[in-house]
């Protein structure tokens, strides 16, 4: 198992006097080596608090989060580093998550300077690196010393990628990556992502709102509603034979339940 979430539970505001606000509720899920596996739920329903606890930036109130066999909230500060170069994030909005006053180069090489115990390399090695990352994701090498401002929102997440992929991760976390873009710039981005899995062998879990992008994506899926899952399984079974009634209201709020009439449809 490559991500391994047992019965993780998160409360917020525990330590003031009163109830807390219980964001997760016993959650447990498993991302096999080389796999897709999606989180699907409204708005508020915790994926975003799940995110922080796989990557600590969130204590768990109870339960255990194991990334390749160990367990992420026991490990020193070192350990939790190496950790980070193997499993790295993409986050919803390319527009708030990209630093506006940095070039391309520089916001794409600043996971290496940050694993640089992990990867060491020169300054020339780096910007060789930046440049293969921008051709991987669909941009060029005239981009590299631009700024954040002059891209459009389906380049800035492209650029996200390529800083996401800079270290060579094996597992990327890729928190609603599409959920601020127009749905034909969606399907790009859906796509690179999926042309990028097969090629670099990565394991993804990916979060969204949206079920058609999940399915599009993901090989398994859990359904999360206030913070609890209510169902998971093959992505293809909870579509066809939805158990739970709030699968099924996020069945039919999309807008074409269809794979094959999607936007989404698989290009190959
Ligand atoms: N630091 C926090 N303190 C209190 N409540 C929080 C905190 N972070 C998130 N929440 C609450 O937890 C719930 C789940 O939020 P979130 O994980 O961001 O949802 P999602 O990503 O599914 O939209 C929301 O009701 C949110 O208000
Ligand atoms: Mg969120």
């Amino acid at each position: 198992m490559s991500l391994e979430i047992k019965n993780v539970t998160k409360i917020f505001g525990t330590s003031r006097k009163g109830e807390g606000f219980t964001a997760l509720d016993d959650v447990s899920l498993s991302v096999k080596k080389g796999s897709s596996f999606g989180l699907v739920g409204e708005s508020g329903s915790g994926k975003t608090t799940l995110t922080k606890c796989i990557l600590r930036l969130e204590s768990l109130t109870s339960g255990t989060i194991r990334f390749e066999g160990k367990d992420i909230h026991a490990l020193s500060k070192a350990e939790m580093r190496r950790v980070r170069a193997r499993l790295q994030i993409v986050f919803q909005d390319p527009y708030a998550s990209l630093n506006p006053r940095i070039t391309i180069h520089d916001i794409i090489s600043e996971p290496l300077i940050i694993h640089r115990e992990t990867v060491p390399m020169s300054s020339r090695q780096r910007t060789e690196r930046v440049e293969e990352l921008l051709l991987q994701v669909g941009l060029s090498r005239e981009h590299l010393f631009r700024y954040p401002h002059e891209f459009s929102g389906g380049q800035r997440q492209r650029i996200g990628i390529a800083r996401a992929l800079a270290v060579k991760p094996e597992f990327l976390i890729l928190d609603e990556p599409t959920s601020a873009l127009d749905v034909s710039v969606q399907a790009e981005v859906l796509n690179l992502l999926h042309r990028l899995q097969d090629e670099l062998g990565l394991t993804y879990f990916f979060i969204s709102h949206d079920l058609g992008v999940i399915r599009y994506v993901c090989d398994e899926v859990a359904v999360i509603y206030r913070g609890k899952l209510v169902e998971q399984g093959p992505v293809d079974d909870i579509f066809d034979h939805p158990k739970d009634d709030y699968t099924r209201m996020l069945l039919n709020a999309m807008p074409d339940p269809d794979p094959d009439l999607s936007p989404f449809r698989r290009v190959e």
